[in-house]
């Protein structure tokens, strides 16, 4: 699970370098598979809170607990459900966050006073190795290194831009190799339940415990989840998600009102004779994995480009699109009563 060899001299020392610092009540940045994590010591409620402070978040959403083998779950957590277990063992370390009961190991300030916590082991080398140094006994609450509702980051420079001066320390381990949050799930009387589509399918889920799961994206979940309010993810930039058969148009109609726009699309539509300097382009692949990778990177790269709108091509109403189109819908709609 964890490949130390892999990592540079450098890198093990900067690693030692930031448990040093978490363990005396930093908070470090630090990249995971899904994107980075801002991350504190568990059991250091001073560090914690200064997570919440620097992301200006809430203090009733709670955070992740992240920890870096399968053996500390049951430290940390209890009556912990067969299909539980079934799918950390399938999918971890991996982009699955489990909501387990607590256990007393988890103190009030990390749950928002709930009796379950969201846990999971994340699939990186330098998280796993950070994880290490900590020690057993240690966990990272991390929530996304973003401010509260912005675009996460999925490399170090996005950090870098949101959040560098109030930081302590950021750990660089490259562009994030899955790019969106991890799947959310929960578990109530047998019933198996997505809270928040994200790095691993739902069918995946399905396939892997023999039977359905549902869907509570939608629907007011019964625990919190602040990446389930509708507005979230957003860039600053005003971001609309239009259907391929108006994109050509739309842009059009935006630059004759003098107005600067990307169009970003992952289909075969030809806007080779827009040939407008209002206007820019830029394609996503059209497979949804590599699609997820590149998304964040694209929005944080166009939301730099002082452009006054970023029109996002509708993605495919796919199942294997599902975690995208959830992080656009919710990107688009603290922009549904601007004017454009
Ligand atoms: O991929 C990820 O999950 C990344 C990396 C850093 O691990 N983390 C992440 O954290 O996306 P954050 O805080 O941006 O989103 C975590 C979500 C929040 O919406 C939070 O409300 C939810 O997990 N969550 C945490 N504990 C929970 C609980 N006990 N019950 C319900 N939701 C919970
Ligand atoms: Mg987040």
């Amino acid at each position: 699970m964890l490949d130390k060899n892999k990592l540079s001299q450098e890198k093990l020392d900067q690693i030692i370098t930031a448990a040093r610092l978490m363990k005396t009540g930093g908070v470090v940045a630090f990249p995971t598979e899904t994107v980075y994590g801002l991350g504190a010591d568990v059991t250091n409620a001073a560090a914690v809170r200064k997570v919440y402070e620097i992301k200006q978040r809430p203090t009733n959403h709670p955070l992740i607990v992240h920890i870096g083998d399968i053996a500390f779950l049951k430290y940390w957590t209890q009556a912990i459900p067969e299909p539980a277990w079934t799918l950390a063992n399938h999918f971890w370390p991996g982009p699955l966050t489990l909501i387990l009961k607590r256990s007393q190991h988890i103190p009030n300030y990390i749950t928002g006073g709930q009796d379950t916590v969201g846990i999971r082991i994340p699939a990186h080398s330098v998280a796993l190795a950070l994880l290490h140094a900590l020690g057993p006994d240690r966990a990272i609450a991390a929530p996304s290194a973003n401010l509260f509702g912005k675009i996460s980051p999925t490399s170090a420079t996005h950090v870098r831009a949101a959040l560098d001066k109030k930081i302590d320390m950021i750990l660089d381990g490259g562009a994030c190799t899955i790019g969106l949050e991890s799947t959310i799930v929960g578990f109530n009387r047998g019933t198996v339940s997505v809270l928040r589509p994200g790095g691993i399918s739902v069918s995946a889920i399905e396939s892997v415990l023999g039977k359905t799961a549902i869907l509570c994206q939608n629907k007011k979940p019964a625990t919190r989840v602040s990446g389930s309010l509708p507005a979230h993810y957003a860039p600053t930039t005003p971001l609309k998600l239009y259907p391929t058969e108006v994109i050509f148009q739309t842009a059009r109609i935006l630059s004759t009102r003098n107005l600067r726009s990307v169009v970003i699309t992952w289909s075969d539509i030809d806007l080779s004779e827009l040939n407008d300097s209002n206007i820019h382009h830029a394609r996503l692949p059209k497979n949804p994995v590599s699609y997820g990778k590149h998304l964040y990177a694209t929005l944080h790269q166009y939301d730099h480009a002082s452009l006054d709108c970023i029109i996002m091509e509708t993605p495919p109403e796919l199942p294997s699109w599902l975690a995208i189109t959830d992080r656009l819908q919710r990107a688009s709609f603290s922009h549904i009563s601007t004017t454009i």
